[in-house]
């Protein structure tokens, strides 16, 4: 790995052993893009990947630079409005109104390790061989302002983080309008755009479409990453699949408004941009002040898209997510939510723990509505002390009853949110975001505080802060549940009000740091109806996330298997929940609930108490089973096999980092007749080594080498390939799965 200038050149190489990032500085001084892709010899002069062809008729050149347009130059941080025409990484708005730059080249330093970003999640290195980083230094003379460009290369990983600075060396004020986290000018535009898009409850489904000419993009206006979209894509090429072919990601480290977008000229070339959404953004740089964007994450892969997600995986579980809780299995938790609703007492809650406990669960969590006057959504959010109604002990009551029992105890906090019944609210009713004298709209009854104001977030971290002093709570799930409306701040005057989107989740991660800092034993789960923030942003600080509120087993494929295409199976906060299911009111067997709830930090999501003494059973083993191969599943390599978003069937696969275990999962939606012989290959295997293959880790179905399950295929005929029977467990059913595990033979 290195960071190599040739000052004769003036030529940037990025490189680790598989991957190379080129730049150089061009003829105008500005930074051109050169290339990026599967590792290629430092010690060449790349000059030549320069293309200066001027096209005729359309093309603007400065005086005495005849054969030189911006428009004909893929570079590094695009500015709009001299010579280039397609959409900038950033504009900055000028006292005299003209948002035209020239930043060029001044200086750049290159060291070992990774610097923080300030106030802002980022990934980091524990060593500094672990990495190396460039910043580069331009300048605009004219209006003293400089941008830093920031690259880090990782030795580990075929990724390269960027992020950039903006400081202001003058006396005047500017309004930074636009500044992307990146943008990477790519030669051609042979790709698909695949995108994890949804809604509540179908959260990052695949979608793909092929690039053409002009824009493609997606993005959040709602005040968080959102489940519409998420803040990552993939640009492939179109024959390019999970096994082989080529592949660059891009995913932004960041909670709020987002756009990713690509705009292909009509020559091809393909201008990939990611970072805040520039729609209203206006943030004010005073004389002397910096402004750091949000870091984005490049990856690249020249073997599918399984090796991409690997990356991404790998570096978000172990150098973006930290805290003790990083490398640790998981417990396996009870959340009352769907077992309860709003309607418990604590006996209640105690006797589901208690039967929780009896099966094996390590962990319990109160939900929603143990504070304030909070018995139903209308009321008490934002008054973080206990219903003593409901806890008569207070929060240290029941944390001690749960831990006589023992098992954790977890509790679920909105810190972000108020009812107007509630003292918060009464308190301080400017605390709101809002728009003096207009309408506020509200979602869920609820209303967003202004995170944008440092007293806000003092005040609740004093609340939280204080609970979390009293008991032994050792896990929280906060939660979000509506996207922003109205964003405006009375704090603020009228010429900061394009800052406020961004100042917010400023806030939140402030407050996350604090609490983080203070209670780092406490396991963090981040939430937003479901998976609505899960991003980058809130994975640095909560290591898992409550993948989506949709517990359906069947649904649950879909949304797993997409939104592993970037997050580590660590990181998805999954649960067994009841039937019929309550949100697709469907009938799926308590197996196929276990077995895609095992892809994912596993838990349930009902009162086990009602439960026959069959099913019960069935439970104690399911986390047996979890507590057996949990630390594979949930820190080995992760492979997708077969696509839910393609057939009836579906297939994902972990194998342990020395390949001795490895686990997949099938799941098959609608039962089918006389069917298809079924193969599936497999990989990550030790090709020389024989393995034992057993279903449902039970039955063996025979031992074969690693060569035979990944070039011919594990077999996966099922009964319903003409051998049904009528006993029970000889016949497949609709929503059937099986778990396959895979040992090593001694
Ligand atoms: C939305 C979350 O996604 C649910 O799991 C639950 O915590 C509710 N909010 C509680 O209001």
């Amino acid at each position: 790995m290195g960071i190599t200038y040739n000052a004769e050149t003036q030529q940037f190489h990025l490189f680790n052993d598989r991957i190379s990032y080129l730049m150089k500085v061009l003829r105008n001084n500005q930074i051109g893009q050169l290339y990026f892709g599967q590792r290629v010899p430092d010690n060449e002069d790349y000059s030549y990947l320069v293309e200066e062809s001027k096209r005729p008729m359309s093309s603007y050149v400065f005086e005495g630079e005849y054969g030189f347009s911006l428009e004909h130059m893929k570079q590094e941080y695009p500015s709009h409005g001299s010579t280039d025409f397609r959409i900038p990484a950033f504009e900055i708005l000028q006292p005299n109104g003209s948002r035209i730059t020239n930043f060029i080249y001044k200086s750049h330093q290159i060291y070992s390790g990774k610097s923080k970003l300030a106030g802002l999640p980022a990934t980091y290195v524990e060593n500094d061989d672990e990495a190396d980083t460039l910043e580069i230094v331009l300048c605009d003379e004219l209006i003293n302002v400089e941008i830093i460009l920031k690259y880090t290369i990782f030795k580990n990983f075929d990724a390269i983080a960027r992020s950039v600075e903006f400081k202001n060396c003058s006396d005047n004020t500017y309004h930074i309008m636009r500044a992307m986290s990146l943008s990477l000018d790519l030669p051609d535009a042979d790709y698909d755009f695949v995108q994890f898009s949804g809604w509540w409850s179908r959260e990052r489904y695949r979608k793909d479409h092929r690039l053409a000419q002009g824009i493609q993009s997606i993005g959040s206006l709602r005040g968080h990453s959102s489940h519409v979209h998420n803040p990552f894509i993939i640009l492939k090429r179109p024959n390019t699949d999970e096994a082989q072919g080529e592949a660059v990601g891009c995913s932004l480290i960041y909670s709020g408004n987002f756009l990713a977008q690509a705009e292909v000229d009509t020559f091809n070339v393909t201008r990939l941009t990611m970072g805040i959404n520039p729609f209203q953004f206006d943030w004010q740089l005073k004389s002397g002040e910096t402004f750091q964007t949000p870091e984005a994450v490049l990856v690249y892969s020249s073997s599918g898209l399984n090796a991409l997600s690997q990356t991404y995986h790998k570096l978000y579980r172990t150098r973006l997510a930290h805290g003790i809780w990083r490398d640790r299995e998981r417990p396996i938790l009870i959340n009352n939510w769907e077992a309860t609703y709003f309607d418990f007492t604590e006996d209640k809650l105690i006797n589901i723990a208690k039967t929780a406990k009896d099966v094996g669960v390590e962990m319990f969590v109160l939900d929603d509505g143990w504070f304030g006057t909070r018995t139903s959504d209308t009321s008490g959010l934002g008054d973080w002390w206990a219903n003593k109604d409901r806890l008569p002990n207070d929060v240290k009551g029941i944390a001690e009853k749960i831990n006589a029992l023992d098992l954790k105890f977890g509790l679920w906090f909105e810190l972000e949110m108020a009812n107007k019944d509630s003292e918060l609210y009464r308190n301080h009713p400017d605390w709101i975001l809002h728009v003096p004298n207009r309408r506020t709209s509200h979602g869920r009854n609820q209303y967003v505080l202004d995170f944008s104001r440092i007293e806000v977030v003092d005040y609740i971290y004093d609340l939280v802060a204080k609970i979390l002093r009293s008991a032994n709570i050792e896990y929280i799930k906060w939660d979000m549940n509506r996207s922003i409306t109205e964003c405006y701040s009375v704090a603020y005057p009228a010429e900061q009000q394009g800052e406020i989107f961004h100042r917010y989740i400023l806030g939140v991660y402030d407050l996350y740091e604090r609490l983080t800092n203070e209670f780092p034993h406490i396991l963090f789960e981040s939430c937003a109806s479901g998976g609505g923030r899960f991003d980058p942003g809130m994975l640095y600080y909560a290591p898992q996330a409550w993948t989506s509120d949709d517990s359906d087993g069947v649904e649950r494929i879909k949304i797993q298997y997409g939104t592993s295409y970037v997050y580590p199976v660590s990181s998805m906060g999954a649960h067994v929940s009841v039937t019929p299911n309550h949100q697709l009111f469907r009938n799926t067997p308590l197996k196929l609930r276990g077995d895609v709830a095992y892809f994912g930090t596993f838990g349930y999501e009902l009162d086990l108490s009602k439960l026959s003494d069959e099913e019960l059973a069935e439970v104690k083993e399911q986390i047996n089973f979890m507590k057996r191969y949990r630390n594979i599943i949930q820190h080995g390599t992760f492979y997708r096999l077969k696509s839910p978003f393609d057939g009836n069937i579906a297939a994902w696969l972990v194998v342990s980092e020395k390949k001795k275990t490895a686990i997949v999962g099938y799941y098959k939606v609608l039962n089918d007749i006389c069917s298809e012989y079924r193969r599936i290959k497999l990989f990550g295997l030790d090709e020389s080594r024989r393995y034992e293959v057993s279903i449902d880790d039970k039955t063996v179905l025979g031992t074969f080498s690693g060569s035979e399950l990944m070039n011919i295929g594990l077999i996966t005929t099922d009964f319903s390939a003409g051998e049904s029977s009528r006993e029970e467990g000889q016949h497949c059913t609709d929503f059937w799965s099986r778990i396959y595990v895979i040992k090593m033979a001694e």
